[in-house]
């Protein structure tokens, strides 16, 4: 066992260090930045009907269902398409409106989850196409949808998702500049720009991870925490959901992820000199408005963590820690944010002594109800 975790402590630990090579291996053969294109050979036969699709329905569960919420994010903001997220538990049984016309993408690693499985089946009886977007090569997920991508971010053994759910997004951010070219919604020089910036990302995931003997030190701080909430904006809530989903697996430790606005609906209530919130505080365009509500956790004794822009001076002065990420297009942000998170989670899951890799009462692919 030893020698298939590549001298690492744990497999959560390889695998989050193998996220440059698994998003290269997502991108491989399917993006060309310097003639602007992208080719997604698994869903091609199926570019007429996505050129002129009304709606997107994503489906799945658990960290493949905050890929889902990022995915919405992109497909909205380049391709233009309408897209709903649900959680594949709750559509399979509530009689949702679908018609020949949709596409409903699921997404799942293991391309075995039961809830996600029945949600493709009443979608496929309703008319809809369906698109599989899965990590395992061959599971039944791909086999039951018309068409697909593989994510080939390799197997993935520890039980809370870390390469595949990077290997999803980058999935998904192909399909929605696929989507946005087919649509002309994205002019060339754009997408070579954008294209360009994507190819380099794992260079820049790998600046990322850089940051590790840092995020050991803040992890120190936070072992006997109790609660911890995660806070966001744009594509930033997604990732703060993922950020506390991998905090509640692996070290038990009660975490939220909320959008940072909603906070004062709710969350700021616990905020006390206990309360650590981490905030997803990159710049881009709600930079200066989640630096007012890192102010308002500080004005109420929170301790802050931010991930921060490498550079950043505004967040560092007000934050008790800041986790430098690269700098990058707001495009990418879910993709280098989520890395320092992941980090975070299993520093403190392994200074409480938990079992990272086989959490309680989790299972890596949950294939009954
Ligand atoms: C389980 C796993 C999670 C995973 C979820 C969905 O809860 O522990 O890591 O995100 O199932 O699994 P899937 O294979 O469909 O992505």
């Amino acid at each position: 066992e030893m020698l298939e975790k590549g001298g690492y402590d744990h497999f959560m630990l390889k695998e989050i260090y193998e996220q440059p090579r698994s998003v290269r291996d997502c991108m491989r053969g399917r993006i060309y930045p310097d003639s602007g294109e992208v080719q997604l050979g698994g869903i091609k036969e199926y570019a007429e009907k996505l050129k002129n699709v009304d709606r997107i329905i994503i489906v799945a569960c658990g960290t493949s269902w905050h890929a889902g919420l990022v995915g919405e994010y992109l497909i909205e903001e380049y391709a233009r398409v309408s897209v709903e997220v649900e959680y594949a538990s709750e559509f399979r049984y509530r009689n949702p409106i679908i018609t020949e016309k949709d596409i409903v993408i699921a997404i799942s690693q293991s391309g075995e989850t039961a809830d996600t499985m029945a949600a493709i089946t009443l979608a496929k009886e309703k008319g809809a196409t369906i698109f599989g977007i899965c990590n395992v090569v061959g599971s039944s997920i791909p086999r039951i949808s018309h068409a697909g991508v593989y994510t080939h971010a390799g197997p993935e053994i520890g039980v809370a998702s870390t390469k595949a759910f990077t290997a999803q997004v980058t999935a998904l951010t192909l399909l929605a500049f696929y989507i946005a070219k087919l649509r002309g919604q994205i002019k060339r020089s754009d997408l070579t720009y954008l294209l360009t910036e994507l190819n380099n990302i794992p260079n820049e995931i790998q600046k990322a991870l850089a940051a590790n003997d840092g995020i050991k030190q803040i992890a120190h701080h936070f072992t006997g925490s109790r609660n911890c909430l995660f806070l966001g904006r744009g594509s930033g809530f997604p990732v703060a959901l993922e950020g506390a989903l991998k905090l509640k697996e692996i070290s038990y430790i009660h975490a939220e992820g909320y959008p940072a606005a909603e906070m004062k609906h709710g969350p700021i209530a616990l905020i006390d000199e206990e309360m650590p919130v981490i905030f997803i505080a990159t710049k881009n365009s709600s930079y200066e408005k989640v630096i007012s509500n890192i102010q308002e956790v500080k004005a109420r004794k929170g301790v802050v963590i931010a991930i921060v822009t490498k550079g950043d001076k505004h967040v560092k002065a007000i934050a008790d820690y800041v986790i430098e990420i690269p700098e990058s297009n707001e495009a990418f942000l879910p993709l280098l944010a989520i890395i320092p998170l992941q980090l975070l989670s299993y520093h403190i899951a392994v200074m409480r002594g938990c079992n990272v890799d086989q959490p309680r009462n989790l299972a890596k692919s949950v294939t009954v109800e």
